[in-house]
């Protein structure tokens, strides 16, 4: 059933226009409500809106999909305070604002969680990059309300290897397990990845023994992978981290103890395969591709394919025949069509890949080869008004 699918997927993509949602934040205070067409002849990026209500330096977006609800992450670079903004997001594109909420400063990544015993609300971690912070917010899916419920500030004795980067504590990406009793914040100036319990009866957050990342290598962020037949939700469970100052990928088997989880390493490479990072290179985000077997990670500032031209880093959860899973494979480097690639997102329909080119200032869409899992050639491509850290699909 796999190749007539694919079949109608492609024949749709060059024969009929088809639209997309996007969403991007944009350093210059924006978040923007993006429409994507694609067509035979010229494929286009267009604004539908965009709002200031996020703050002054929109970071990250979060949408609840069920719900129409966008959440924006104020990083307010300089400012004394953060912020937090829902929007409901309406089917003509407008983004209209529900509540807006300061925080402490630097909120850069944010994941929605749950509790069993809370039947009426749900939760969200942030991390808080320039205040060494963790919050979490009670939230009303329906409506998009959110309310801030726990917070926990970090302290560091000394600087760590990175003296630079790693002055003080820095959260910078909040995961979720997949059994959806673990929050786990990779926190790069620690090179520490924290890890809390959810109480399952109040869905308050208990810190648990962290897990100690190489010194210097500065963890970012982090994502589960299961792999496909797998049958029992705790039993066969990976984890790859990217860790930004080392510009690498690791890889761990992951155990769950009665009060924590372990990880017993499978995998370290460099996120240029055989090749050094090259000089100034700062690896970004990493997701797992739709097919369920590779591993995708932004690589920014590389100029890996020409001038302000950076990659996109494959590797397969496997070895090269696919078989073992204790195992990672390099697949290759791809363009990202533009300088310091940051968030991406896979997904639409069919599948395409959205990037925030973030010193390109512009948001891009590449198709995305299903049979492959890989990135392919650029679609669209739009210019917006700052630097864009992160870019989503809308449905
Ligand atoms: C939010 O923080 C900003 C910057 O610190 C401050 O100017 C503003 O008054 C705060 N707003 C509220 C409602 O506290
Ligand atoms: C979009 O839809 C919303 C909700 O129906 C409405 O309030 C708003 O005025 C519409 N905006 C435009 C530009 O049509
Ligand atoms: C705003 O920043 C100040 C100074 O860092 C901090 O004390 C305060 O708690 C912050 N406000 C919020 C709502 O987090
Ligand atoms: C959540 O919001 C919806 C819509 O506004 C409202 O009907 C519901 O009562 C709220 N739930 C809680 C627990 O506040
Ligand atoms: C990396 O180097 C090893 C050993 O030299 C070689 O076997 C492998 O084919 C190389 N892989 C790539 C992707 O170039
Ligand atoms: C797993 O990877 C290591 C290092 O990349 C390699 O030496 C080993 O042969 C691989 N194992 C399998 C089963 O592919
Ligand atoms: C980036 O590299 C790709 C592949 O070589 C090329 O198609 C593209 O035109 C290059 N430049 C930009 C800005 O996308």
């Amino acid at each position: 059933m796999k190749i007539p699918q694919l079949f109608i997927a492609v024949s749709f993509l060059w024969n009929t226009a088809l639209a997309s949602r996007l969403y991007a934040a944009s350093y210059g205070g924006s978040v923007y409500s993006l429409d994507l067409k694609v067509q035979k002849e010229s494929s286009e990026i267009s604004t539908l809106s965009k709002s200031k209500d996020c703050g002054s330096s929109p970071s990250w977006l979060m949408l609840d999909k069920d719900n129409s609800v966008l959440y924006c992450l104020n990083e307010a670079i300089g400012a004394p305070n953060g912020s937090i903004t829902s929007f409901k997001s309406h089917s003509n594109g407008s983004l209209q604002t529900i509540q807006r909420l300061n925080t402490t400063a630097g909120p850069v990544m944010s994941n929605f969680y749950s509790a069993p015993g809370v039947l009426d609300r749900d939760f969200f971690a942030v991390a808080h990059y320039e205040t060494s912070t963790v919050s979490a917010y009670s939230v009303n899916r329906t409506s998009g309300h959110f309310e801030k419920v726990q917070s926990f500030t970090y302290s560091m004795t000394g600087p760590g290897p990175n003296a630079a980067r790693q002055d003080a504590p820095h959260p910078h990406g909040v995961t979720v397990d997949p059994t959806g009793q673990y929050i786990l914040v990779p926190d790069l100036g620690a090179d520490i990845v924290r890890i809390y319990y959810i109480n399952p009866m109040n869905g308050l957050l208990h810190s648990v023994n962290p897990f100690i990342a190489s010194p210097g290598s500065g963890p970012r962020h982090a994502v589960f992978w299961t792999p496909p037949g797998s049958t029992s939700s705790d039993s066969d469970v990976y984890l790859y981290l990217v860790h930004e100052l080392s510009n690498t990928l690791t890889g761990y088997r992951v155990s769950y103890k009665k009060h924590g989880m372990t990880f017993s390493q499978i995998f370290e490479g460099g996120t240029y395969g055989n090749h050094t990072a090259p000089s100034g290179s700062k690896v970004a985000e990493i997701s797992i591709t739709p097919g369920n077997n590779h591993i995708a990670i932004s690589n920014r500032l590389d100029n890996s394919f020409g001038q302000k031209n950076d990659s996109i880093a494959i590797f397969s959860c496997a070895d090269p025949h696919g078989q073992y899973f204790d195992n990672v494979t390099f697949i290759g480097l791809f363009p990202a069509y533009g300088s310091s690639v940051r968030g991406f997102d896979i997904g639409a329909t069919p599948e395409m890949m959205a990037l925030a080119l973030e010193k390109s200032q512009s948001v891009a869409v590449a198709s995305w080869n299903e049979r492959k899992e890989i990135p392919g050639s650029l679609l669209a491509k739009k210019k917006l008004d700052g630097d864009v850290p992160h870019a989503i699909w809308g449905f």
